[in-house]
């Protein structure tokens, strides 16, 4: 059985002082909770100031993003190598990332590679719009991202990523997917193509978390499918009760308790 992961997006929320408060009241909250890892990945200037207050607990630490290259000319952006040491996560190829800043799948796979190269753990997000949705083309989009962003990374690579389904009309509006048809996306278009790509093995070794409006209401909706493994949460991950309610739900939900 593969091992919950759930992780916290703060996107651009939290000065450095409101991160360290809400990473202390977490690791509060979270004592004593086994068999799942936990992340939280807030903004790049509050990553050390977490990981000091981390200390002792088991709750990892993530980056929202990072450049390929390990230094250079690359104003307002951070390496592989500032990282590397500083947190356990990356994410990777967020939809506001895709969006909003233009990355493309071929720059989604140069930071897989960079990630893996530097001992970082990526969390590569993968999710189609509102109107891929509606057109059927969302087994498609969300198979393309998978195979793009995989393309030359070794099997046994491979297997220390986690995918994140994050269906974008889902983000931020209070309106989630439903748990069974995240769960038939996660076969069709992560798993189906991870089989194509790599094997079987593969494909049943690498976690999938759902992403998009997870709630404390919510979350075992999603962590008692089959195919789902955790969850990447983003509003609900800026409080720290509703959180660890998530994290403390959503493992009872994937364990069948
Ligand atoms: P949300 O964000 O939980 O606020 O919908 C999820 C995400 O963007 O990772």
């Amino acid at each position: 059985m593969r091992k919950a992961f759930i992780a916290g997006n703060w996107k651009m929320h939290k000065t450095v002082s409101e991160a360290v408060d809400l990473v202390t009241a977490l690791k509060g909250a979270l004592e004593g909770v086994e068999d799942c890892d936990v992340a939280v990945c807030p903004p790049f200037v509050a990553l050390d100031p977490v990981r000091g207050s981390l200390e002792g607990s088991t709750i990892g630490l993530g980056a929202q993003n990072m450049h390929w290259e390990e230094e250079g000319a690359f104003t307002g952006a951070v390496s592989p190598t500032m990282l590397q040491g500083m947190c356990d996560y990356v994410i990777l190829g967020h939809s506001e990332r895709r969006t909003i800043f233009g990355e493309t799948d071929e720059w989604i796979n140069k930071k897989l590679h960079a990630a893996l190269s530097h001992g970082l753990l990526p969390i590569v997000c993968v999710g189609e719009n509102l109107e891929q949705n509606e057109a059927g083309e969302t087994v498609a989009v969300c198979g393309g991202q998978v195979r793009a962003a995989f393309e030359d990374v070794a099997a046994d690579r491979a297997v220390e990523v986690t995918i994140a389904y994050e269906p974008i009309w889902a983000i931020g509006t209070g309106v989630p997917a439903h748990g069974e048809d995240a769960n038939d996306i996660i076969r069709r278009a992560i798993r189906d193509v991870l089989a194509d790509l790599y094997d079987e093995d593969v494909a049943e070794a690498i976690r999938v978390q759902y992403g998009g409006s997870v709630k404390p209401h919510n979350v075992v909706e999603f962590l008692s499918q089959k195919e789902i493994d955790g969850a990447l949460v983003g509003g609900a991950s800026l409080k720290a009760d509703d959180f660890s309610e998530i994290v403390k739900k959503g493992l009872a939900a994937h364990l069948g308790e």
